[in-house]
């Protein structure tokens, strides 16, 4: 019997969080494409690990915030099907791009705010309705949010408003594309090690240690404590997950 190898498109794949997505994504023996902005040599290198993993992989530009170059994307993914997949569609989308500016309700810039509406929330909207152009039935979408939509940390407001709007947005893609048995999950990650916002959690000890002592498991996330729970998303054991949100946080401010 010859079983089709799956595919997942990993947004912001090039560093952080998305890489080790598209890496244990890989490990679940599914190809993967992602994307980066601006860091080419770091997603070339995260396409080496994935085929040295057996895998096929392929790592393709793209600005989230600029929908007006999402056709254009799509004719670059469609390319890289044919040539590097033989095939031309994929399976699961992984909306995981984006940035977070830190700054008070009170002090919040109109700029700040649409750039962060563009990134997490208008980007990953019709990227996602573009993407179900090239999409199999019976794959999945998992949008990625932040346990900063279920509590509150003051400096947030916006970068958290645009979070819960996708944990909406994920409600109504489950509910309208299960005729597709296409199903659609969050992962909202706690406070992760990365460059996120400036590397803060990671770089800043004061802050790693607060935010540990606000953890059930008394320390902040690493990159491994997600990848894993996407990658599994993405397998038929999950397939009747739908809807949901998957908190990753070792159960911050329980
Ligand atoms: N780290 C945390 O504590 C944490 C917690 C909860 C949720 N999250 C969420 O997890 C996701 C990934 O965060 P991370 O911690 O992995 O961040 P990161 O280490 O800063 O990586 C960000 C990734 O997004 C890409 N990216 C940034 N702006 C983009 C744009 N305009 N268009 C397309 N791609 C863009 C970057 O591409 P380049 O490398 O090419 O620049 C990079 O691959 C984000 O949605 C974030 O909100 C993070």
């Amino acid at each position: 019997m010859v079983v089709n190898t799956k595919i997942a498109l990993v947004t912001g794949g090039s560093r952080g969080l998305g890489k080790n997505m598209a890496i244990a994504i890989a490990k679940k023996g599914i190809d993967v494409i992602i994307t980066y902005n601006s860091k080419k040599e770091e997603a070339d290198s995260v396409v080496k690990e994935i085929e040295n993993l057996g895998q096929k992989a392929s790592a393709i530009q793209l600005n989230v915030a600029d929908s007006k170059t999402f056709d254009g994307f799509f004719e670059s993914v469609s390319s890289a099907l044919q040539n590097t997949f033989s095939t031309d569609k994929f399976d699961f989308l992984v909306n995981n791009a984006g940035i977070g500016i830190h700054n008070s309700f009170i002090g919040t810039t109109e700029a700040e705010f649409d750039q962060l509406t563009n990134i997490q929330f208008k980007g990953p909207f019709f990227l996602t309705q573009k993407a179900l152009n090239v999409m199999n039935n019976g794959g999945g979408i998992i949008n990625i949010s932040t346990g900063l939509a279920r509590f509150s940390s003051p400096g947030y407001a916006a970068y958290a408003s645009m979070k819960g709007a996708i944990e909406t947005l994920t409600k109504y893609q489950a509910k309208e594309l299960g005729e597709r048995q296409i199903r659609a999950n969050v992962v909202a990650p706690g406070a992760i090690e990365t460059d996120f916002g400036g590397g803060v959690v990671r770089d800043n000890e004061q802050l790693n240690k607060t935010l540990a002592s606000i953890t059930a498991l008394g320390r902040v996330g690493l990159p491994d404590d997600i990848g894993g729970v996407v990658a599994f998303l993405c397998t038929e054991d999950a397939r009747w997950v739908n809807a949901q949100r998957i908190e990753v946080s070792g159960g911050m401010n329980l």
